[in-house]
């Protein structure tokens, strides 16, 4: 397993690769890996000649500092993961000066509106953080093909934007969020989470299940109240939004419209940890 630090390194060994017409896969990550991690990974080992695994945690992503220092940092272990998976996947774990240059700050995106709601409104600057450290990461990469995975469902639309602004080659490959056995949806931040949370979070999907059943009958609105109810009568978890959106405009909706995917949008605290997940609702 080779582990690259610089991006001058990286692109040493990706030219001539690239040259020959090799197929490169990206798959970019913050670390502290997880099954749902490790699924992208197996997916770009599959379509691609050769994987890149980027694990670095991206600074201007994050709007509160102590979600920061308390992120996960344990490239030894993802690396011993990747390594079951395949010997010849490459790691690319930048410092912050290398990948940013020197200067560790976020530019400015226009996205058309797709970062100003749900995690853009709870969150500020986190999207033009997360389109920074992708658009450099592609830069460094060049790949051909990226994998992300559908629990940050915004953070995909995003990027997909990104892509058809910056990389119009680059194909983005979704990937079904995986879930654990109670219906959890896999996060690094699960592991800050103490074992009777952890089970009781099942109530997050359950949640979004039934809402999704009652979607196919009630309106966006009564759907959207009952959620908010459950939240506000459950007292280990604290609902931040839930919010129906078109999946192209991720505008919130009030009417049903034919013909248009809709997804639903939650971010619970639980205990102190800041929980995403979605599920479609008609499709
Ligand atoms: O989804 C993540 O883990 C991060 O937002 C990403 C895409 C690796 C950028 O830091």
């Amino acid at each position: 397993m080779t582990i690259f630090k610089s991006k001058k390194d990286l692109n040493n060994h990706l030219k001539p690769l690239r040259n020959k017409g090799v197929i490169i896969g990206l798959v970019p990550t913050m670390g502290a890996l997880h099954q749902g991690h490790l699924s992208l990974v197996n997916k770009a080992v599959n379509n691609t000649d050769v994987v890149v695994v980027t694990i670095f945690v991206n600074p201007t992503q994050f709007d509160n500092k102590v979600d920061l220092e308390k992120y996960p940092q344990t490239l030894k272990e993802d690396v011993k993961l990747l390594q079951i998976i395949s010997e010849d996947i490459l790691v690319f774990a930048p410092t912050k000066e290398d990948i940013y240059d020197g200067e560790v700050v976020s530019k400015s995106f226009q996205f058309d509106g797709l970062d100003k709601v749900m995690e853009g409104e709870f969150r500020k600057g986190h999207f033009d953080g997360v389109a920074t450290i992708v658009d450099l990461l592609f830069d460094a990469v060049k790949p051909n093909k990226a994998y992300f995975g559908e629990k940050d469902f915004q953070q995909l639309q995003i990027i997909k934007k990104l892509v058809a602004q910056n990389w119009p080659t680059l194909e983005i490959i979704p990937c079904e969020i995986l879930r654990e056995e109670n219906g959890l949806a896999m996060s690094s931040r699960n592991e800050r989470l103490s074992a009777p949370t952890r089970k009781a979070a099942s109530f997050i999907y359950k949640t979004l299940k039934t809402a999704k059943s009652m979607f196919g009958t009630k309106n966006a609105i009564v759907v959207t109240d009952w959620v908010k109810q459950q939240f506000a009568e459950n007292e280990k978890f604290t609902l931040e939004y839930f919010q129906i959106a078109d999946i192209d405009t991720l505008t919130p909706i009030q009417q049903k419209q034919s013909g248009i995917k809709y997804r639903g949008f939650i971010a619970v605290f639980a205990e102190d940890v800041r929980l995403i997940d979605n599920i479609a609702l008609n499709y």
